[in-house]
């Protein structure tokens, strides 16, 4: 009998030590993934991601020690995070992405948004909306970009010689005007219209960044408040062009993305089609205002790339011509200093995806219902595909350079088969506003100041940057 009871006693400490070891987040059980333990049952790394300074910097660091694919725990959730093109390639035809990583968001775009759309449905709703940023639509959006960037020009040329010109305001209020004209009609182009959506769009974001950099406000607090007044604003503001463009509806030729979720009522709600206009605005705001500000100042600290460029558009487009869409398509250089800058900026560092089935990836199983994040930042910065990763040099996007290096080396719009719906409005919008820019001005920084960047939603100058502009004669 006492036999059998310490049998039964080492069976069953034995048993406990095993659901112990396989239950204890950081739990060698889970996978063969290099990484970290948690340093923390409930906030796993959290501590050291917030210690980083960003889940980017974070990153830079885990894959350094770890190698390319390696894991942490995010809170409770053991995740992965894959950092090399091969690798990347594999993951090319998963679409799911992990809501819990994109929490930030929805406060302001909800849970309705095509952020937190998963499988059939998500993939419903991409087909649906993608239409929107093709190319016949986009040739109709270049005139409006023109018009935004000789207004610029105007504005440009009646400060005081040498005055001081705040790239990331510009850049920003360009980025607001050329979006919300676009994408919701003519509503935005009222200027008033244009600065009240700016005015409470930033409320919304600054509360994400805040969220991002773990302050949550009380219930009910002042700043709650303001923030659910502006997304209101937000709402109504959009409620507003929804009726409008219902009572006088746009012709075939002017169709704008908010009329494409319109005409598919059987598929979006009116909470459905807000969710995504904010998520639309969220998503294309200040990833292009940001990147027109880090070229402008890569451009303003590079003369030999700002002369290379100015002489490309002078052949393509000349000293005043309106730029169309298919003058963009011959801007090759262009097209190489924006891929430049959107690698050395680092601007969107990351993406993730989600697998409802076991996956093996470099070797090693991933459980289902692990988060892999795409640490695309990382990979645009390593020094194994990007020799002298810190300096800006447009060459390397010569098609020669492109030709021999991988092609995930360079995915700053996320992986084929969710990959972000605006890169080419973002490709034709800033082509334009820069060729306009540049054609103008001679660009040159204010002496005296030290760039540096902060990896928030989007990679951002940490200060705002402050140039001077050279009328061209
Ligand atoms: C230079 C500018 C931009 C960059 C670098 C950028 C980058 C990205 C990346 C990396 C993703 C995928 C994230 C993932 O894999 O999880 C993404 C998704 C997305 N982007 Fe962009 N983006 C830019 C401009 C825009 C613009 C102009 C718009 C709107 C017109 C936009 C709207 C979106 C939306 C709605 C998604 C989510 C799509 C979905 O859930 O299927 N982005 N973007």
């Amino acid at each position: 009998m006492l036999i059998a009871f310490g049998m039964f006693a080492v069976a069953f400490v034995t048993f406990l030590l095993i659901a112990v070891i396989y239950f204890y987040p950081g739990s060698a059980k889970v996978s063969t993934i290099p990484g970290l333990d948690p340093s923390d049952t409930r906030e796993g790394n959290l501590p050291e991601i917030i210690a980083a300074g960003s889940l980017h910097e974070f990153l830079v660091k885990l894959h350094k020690d770890h190698g390319p694919i390696a894991s942490f725990w995010y809170g409770p959730k053991f995740t992965v995070s894959v950092a090399s093109p091969d690798v990347l390639s594999d993951l090319k035809g998963v679409f799911d992405r992990p809501a819990e990583l994109f929490k930030v968001y929805e406060s302001v775009v909800s849970p309705e948004s095509i952020q937190y759309a998963n499988g059939i449905e998500g993939r419903k709703r991409r087909k649906l909306t993608d239409p929107a940023w093709g190319h016949e639509q986009l040739n109709h959006f270049s005139a409006t970009f023109n018009e935004l960037g000789e207004e610029v020009v105007k504005k440009l040329t009646s400060l005081p010689q040498d005055d001081h010109v705040a790239l990331c305001q510009y850049a920003l209020a360009l980025s607001v005007k050329g979006l919300s004209q676009t994408c919701f009609g003519r509503y935005f182009q009222d200027d008033r219209k244009c600065y009240e959506l700016k005015r409470n769009y930033e409320i919304c974001w600054n509360e994400m960044e805040a969220r991002i950099g773990g302050e949550l406000d009380q219930e009910g607090s002042e700043n709650q408040k303001k923030v659910d007044e502006a997304l209101t604003n937000l709402k109504k503001m959009l409620q507003e062009v929804m009726k409008e463009r219902k009572a006088s509806p746009p012709k075939p030729q002017e169709k704008v993305f908010i009329d494409f979720l319109m005409e598919k009522s059987d598929v979006y709600t009116e909470s459905m089609i807000l969710a995504d206009s904010l998520t639309y605005m969220v998503g294309g705001i200040h990833p292009t205002g940001y990147l027109l500000a880090w070229t402008l100042y890569f451009i303003a600290t590079h003369k030999d790339v700002e002369e290379k460029l100015y002489q490309e558009i002078m052949e393509v487009v000349g000293k005043s011509k309106a730029i169309a869409a298919e003058d963009v398509s011959k801007l090759r250089y262009m097209k190489q200093v924006l891929n430049e800058s959107l690698r050395l900026s680092a601007l969107a560092p990351w993406g993730a995806k989600v697998q409802e089935l076991d996956i093996e990836l470099g070797g090693h199983i991933i459980p289902k219902g692990t988060s892999i994040i795409t640490a695309l930042g990382v990979v645009l910065q390593d020094e194994t595909l990007w020799p002298l990763p810190n300096q800006f040099d447009p060459e390397r996007f010569s098609p020669e350079n492109v030709k021999a290096r991988h092609q995930f080396a360079f995915q700053p719009f996320g992986l084929p088969s969710r990959a972000c719906p605006g890169s080419n409005f973002a490709f034709l919008e800033l082509s334009i506003f820069l060729a306009i820019l540049v054609r103008n001005f001679k660009w040159r920084l204010v002496d005296g100041q030290v760039v540096e960047s902060v990896h928030h939603l989007v990679t951002a100058p940490q200060e705002e940057i402050w140039a001077q502009v050279e009328k061209r004669s």
